[in-house]
Formats: C-alpha cells, sequence, structure tokens
C-alpha cells in the first residue's frame, strides 16, 4: 500500500517505516520536526538498504502542503502519528496542544477525505481508559476521565473519528491505544530522542545509566502493587511498530472502526524495571524514593487478546529485550541525534 506517516521522523514512526518497508509497503513521511530530527530518517534509510523514503517538512496544520502531497501520491492510507505528547507541558500548553492534537487531526482527516483517502491508523493511548475500571484492560473497558490536555485529545480524538465513521461508512479507522512504549531498534541507530529531562521511566533510567543525571525519582512506594511502586505494561517500540504493520491488513479487509490494545500483558513495577536493567546490562541505577506524581495510577496493563485474534498480531519481546535495547541506543548516542 502506499502510506502517509504524519510525525514519521518521531520516536514509533521511525521505527514503523522499517517494519512497513520489510512488509513492502511505499511510505512518504509529513513531519513539521517541531520534537524530531530528520537524521532520524537518515539513520532509517541506512537501515532498509539505503532505500529513501520522501520526507515533506509540513505542518499538519498547513492545508495547502498537506493537500500538495496527497494530491502528488494517491495514498491508499495514512498512518497518523504526528502530535505533541508531554503530559506536563499539556497542562501548562493547552491551548497548543489542542490546536495542534486536535485542529491537525481535523485538518488532516478533511484533506484525506477530499482526496479520497478514508483509512487511517490513529496513535491513541491507555491514557483514555483513565483509572481502569478493571484490570487487565480489554477495548470494552470504559473511558475513563483524563487528568490532563494531553490525554484529553487523545479521547476527543477518538470520538471524533467514531463519530465521522459513523456518518459515512467508507472510512477505515483503527484506533490503536499504546500502552508504554520503550526500546529501541536493535541496531543501536534509531531511539528515543526526549528534549530536556525526560518524563518517562525509561528515558531517565538510560539517562542515568548514561551519567546524564545523577539518581532516578521513583514516584511514590505505597501504592497497592506487589512492591509499592507503579505497575505498567511496557512494550518494544519494535513490536509496537509491527502492530501497525498488522493494523493495515484490517484496513484491507475493510473493518470500518476498530479499536486494539497494544501492550504485552504482563505488568512491571518501577523497581522491577530498574532490577531488570541492572542485571541485563551489568550497570547500576542508584534512585530514591520521592512522593508520588500527580495524576499517576498504581496498575496500567492490558489484556492484548482482540489484538491477536483479529490482527494476528503478538508481542514477541520481552522486558530483557526492552532494557537491552533501550541501553543500547542510549549508550551509543549519549546526545540522542545531535552530534
Ligand atoms: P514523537 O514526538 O517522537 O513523534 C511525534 C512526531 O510528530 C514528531 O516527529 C513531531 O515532530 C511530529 N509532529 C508533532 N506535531 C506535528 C504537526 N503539527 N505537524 C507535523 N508533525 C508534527 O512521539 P512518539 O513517541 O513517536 O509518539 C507518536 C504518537 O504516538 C503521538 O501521537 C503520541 O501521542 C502517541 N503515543 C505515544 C506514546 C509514547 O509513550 N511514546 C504513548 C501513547 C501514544
Ligand atoms: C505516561 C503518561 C501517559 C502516556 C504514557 C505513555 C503521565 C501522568 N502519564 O504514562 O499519559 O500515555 O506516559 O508515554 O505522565 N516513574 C518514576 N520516575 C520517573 C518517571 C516515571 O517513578 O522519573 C514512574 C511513574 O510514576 C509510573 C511509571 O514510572 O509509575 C511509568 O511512568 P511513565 O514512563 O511516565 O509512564 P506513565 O505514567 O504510564
Amino acid at each position: 500500500m502506499k502510506i502517509l506517516v504524519t510525525g514519521g521522523a518521531g520516536f514509533i514512526g521511525s521505527h514503523t517505516l522499517i517494519e512497513l518497508y520489510k512488509a513492502g509497503h511505499e511510505m512518504v513521511v509529513v513531519d513539521n520536526l517541531c520534537n524530531a530530527k530528520e537524521k532520524s530518517l537518515e539513520r532509517v534509510s541506512s537501515l532498509i538498504n539505503g532505500a529513501r523514503i520522501p520526507f515533506y517538512k509540513i505542518d499538519i496544520r498547513d492545508r495547502e502542503g498537506l493537500s500538495s502531497v496527497m494530491e502528488k501520491y494517491k495514498f491508499d492510507a495514512c498512518i497518523h502519528f504526528a502530535g505533541l505528547k508531554a503530559v506536563g507541558e499539556s497542562v501548562a500548553k493547552p491551548w497548543e496542544y489542542y490546536d495542534n492534537n486536535i485542529s491537525g487531526t481535523l485538518v488532516l482527516l478533511d484533506v484525506m477525505r477530499k482526496h479520497g483517502c478514508k483509512n487511517i491508523i490513529f496513535s491513541s493511548s491507555a491514557t483514555v481508559y483513565g483509572d481502569p475500571a478493571q484490570i487487565p484492560i480489554t477495548e470494552a473497558c470504559p473511558k475513563g476521565r483524563c487528568t490532563n490536555p494531553y490525554g484529553k485529545t487523545k479521547s476527543m480524538l477518538e470520538d471524533i473519528m467514531i463519530d465521522m465513521q459513523v456518518a459515512d461508512p467508507e472510512w477505515n479507522i483503527v484506533l490503536l491505544r499504546y500502552f508504554n512504549p520503550i526500546g529501541a531498534h536493535p541496531s543501536g541507530l534509531i531511539g528515543e530522542n526526549p528534549n530536556g529531562i525526560p518524563n518517562n521511566l525509561m528515558p531517565y533510567i538510560t539517562q542515568v545509566a548514561v551519567g546524564k543525571r545523577p539518581e532516578l525519582g521513583v514516584f511514590g512506594n505505597d501504592y497497592n502493587t506487589h512492591d509499592g511502586t507503579g505497575v505498567r505494561d511496557y512494550i518494544h517500540v519494535v513490536d509496537l511498530a509491527n502492530g501497525h504493520v498488522c493494523a493495515l491488513k484490517a484496513i484491507e479487509r475493510n473493518c470500518g472502526l476498530a479499536i486494539y490494545n497494544l501492550g504485552t500483558g504482563h505488568g512491571y513495577s518501577v523497581l522491577d524495571i530498574v532490577n531488570a536493567f541492572e542485571r541485563v546490562n551489568g550497570v547500576k541505577i542508584p534512585y530514591q524514593i520521592k512522593p508520588r506524581r500527580a495524576g499517576d495510577i498504581a496498575t496500567c496493563y492490558s489484556d492484548p487478546a482482540k489484538a491477536e485474534k483479529e490482527l494476528g498480531w503478538k508481542a514477541q519481546f520481552g522486558i530483557d529485550e526492552m532494557c537491552r535495547d533501550s541501553w543500547n541506543w542510549q549508550r551509543n548516542n549519549p546526545n540522542g541525534y545531535e552530534d
């Protein structure tokens, strides 16, 4: 298929390009580089026999720019990664988040339908479940209250796309609810490249390991979990990338609306991750227990059975590979894509 990949220079997008290439798809990337470097695409190219993926530095809110790319390539489908994703920043800059994520997606959807492309895979998040009504979380679990503008944009965009699909059943819309993507391509050439102080656990751990930060703060050890620290469903980014290739099969079958959790179904605590990282990589991670982080929940992990049953997708990598590949990327690129 010919696929428009918005946000394709970013963390998940760059890994997905490789798996799409391996599956025989043709891709074009649109990214405004607000949270990425073009170098990630050069690295992707080196991992796919030097093949070049056409790249357009365009903001998805730029209707004319997007229209001209759509007109040129006549895409079969879009995989829509472009968006802002930092929870804390979204609390400080709600307008910027609603404008970028909501207005951007509205422009994208409109330009797509005007060009007769009504197939989209959307990057949603387990955050839409809020404090989940049941564990493990199935797709039938009701959505919950999101505590921050970032999470609200994901939940609102899901609702918008669901309404559009009801009104026009020609749309095939796959909402992928990611759990906690970590790891990196096993080559160590591409990976996560956070700006400033990392918000998420694994990038923080790898920055401690590489000596950029003195110690990890563990946000709370008084949760109702096996060791008191927060439990999450970490998933290797290469597995996540493959989930998108499988989701294209649903689109080819004219799935209408389809929603899938992408997780492993296993929950690991913060201290489980610290211990696994130390064991697998032979690096010490000093840490200190800190107060709980506002908005955090105790436990969140998926039931990924629906994606396996309907898409034939199942995570292949375990926590050891996630820790190994996260460290391999950070160790080889202490400053990410910066020289
Ligand atoms: P990322 O920041 O690495 O990638 C997003 C990309 O979108 C970046 O390259 C950025 O430059 C681009 N972008 C942002 N706004 C844009 C705009 N208006 N026009 C064009 N390009 C724009 O993030 P990621 O981790 O790869 O996440 C990809 C998607 O998955 C995001 O929508 C994110 O919200 C979602 N998601 C991520 C996680 C996670 O933990 N990483 C979890 C759940 C959902
Ligand atoms: C965060 C986001 C969520 C987003 C998800 C995926 C918040 C409140 N939620 O979820 O919206 O969809 O990332 O990217 O930010 N932890 C520490 N020390 C740290 C960092 C994290 O102890 O320095 C703990 C957290 O308290 C949590 C676990 O590690 O228990 C995982 O945290 P994180 O990686 O930020 O992911 P989530 O909180 O699941």
